[in-house]
């Protein structure tokens, strides 16, 4: 009897759940450094994590049991470094086309590679790649979302959780068979070259685009609007005046009122 509800070619066929773990995304690195063979696609999946990393060198807090933290393995062998970038689109649009059906238009991509509904974080990636040569070796795509866990902690109050929007229990491995099946489908346009389209459709998705909103540089707040994220991952935004700017992570802070 066929029981596999993972229905891509191979992210989510060889699936590993593990009860606890200090991070999922260093015990998949852990595991490639030993050169344990892994095979592309690879999901570690947590039921808890005790250390769990976010970006900027964050911390992640999931409930144990709750949420979907896992991570995932590609090798990007066909993609140059210097578009890394496109990774970080199509795992955050295997995750937007995977909960669309159940949230709607509020869904949006915080650039770089946060999942928001309205103006609250659903979820985030931590994406860690290594380089050999002129060629991306491995990508660790870690994914940690907020989907049964009803409170959150204060410092978390900008969180939210599937639960908390549509007021019912969700089936973690039904959802994480969803977001493989559309990162796949994503990640094999990249190896396809249809790099074009990937993009566009990130693009279309950025949470505050062509909304006029008030953001905070080095050089003081501002408002502007979202226009675009150049090929590389540098998010573009134009200010009053249409004079664009270019930003990095960590050089924009988005100010919610
Ligand atoms: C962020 O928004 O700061 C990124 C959060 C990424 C969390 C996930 S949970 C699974 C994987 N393992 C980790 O340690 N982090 C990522």
């Amino acid at each position: 009897m066929q029981n596999n509800i993972f229905s891509g070619l191979f992210v989510g066929q060889n699936l590993v759940t593990i009860k606890q773990v200090d991070s999922t995304n260093s015990f998949l690195k852990n595991l490639l450094s030993n050169s344990t063979p892994v095979s592309e696609g690879t999901v570690i999946m947590a039921e808890e994590q005790y250390a769990g990393r976010g970006q900027q060198q964050n911390t992640w807090h999931s409930e144990p049991g709750k949420n979907l933290t896992f991570s995932l393995l590609l090798k990007p062998h066909f993609l140059p470094p210097h578009q890394q970038f496109d990774l970080n689109r199509a795992a955050s649009l295997g995750v937007y086309d995977a909960l669309y059906p159940l949230l709607g238009d509020q869904l949006k991509i915080k650039w770089p590679n946060d999942i928001y509904y309205g103006d609250r974080k659903l979820g985030g990636m931590l994406i860690e790649n290594t380089i050999q040569g002129d060629s991306l070796k491995d990508s660790v795509v870690g994914i940690g979302i907020n989907i049964n866990q009803e409170n959150f902690p204060e410092g978390a109050a900008n969180a939210t959780s599937v639960k908390q929007i549509l007021q019912k229990d969700y089936d973690l491995t039904l959802i994480l068979s969803e977001i493989c099946k559309c990162i796949e489908a994503h990640y094999l346009k990249l190896r396809a070259g249809q790099t074009e389209l990937v993009r566009n459709a990130y693009q279309q998705h950025l949470y505050w685009l062509n909304e006029e909103r008030s953001f905070e540089s080095d050089s003081g707040i501002f408002t502007g609007m979202v226009k675009n994220v150049l090929p590389e991952g540098l998010l573009v935004i134009a200010d009053t005046n249409g004079r664009q700017m270019e930003f990095n992570l960590k050089e924009l802070k988005f100010l919610n009122k």
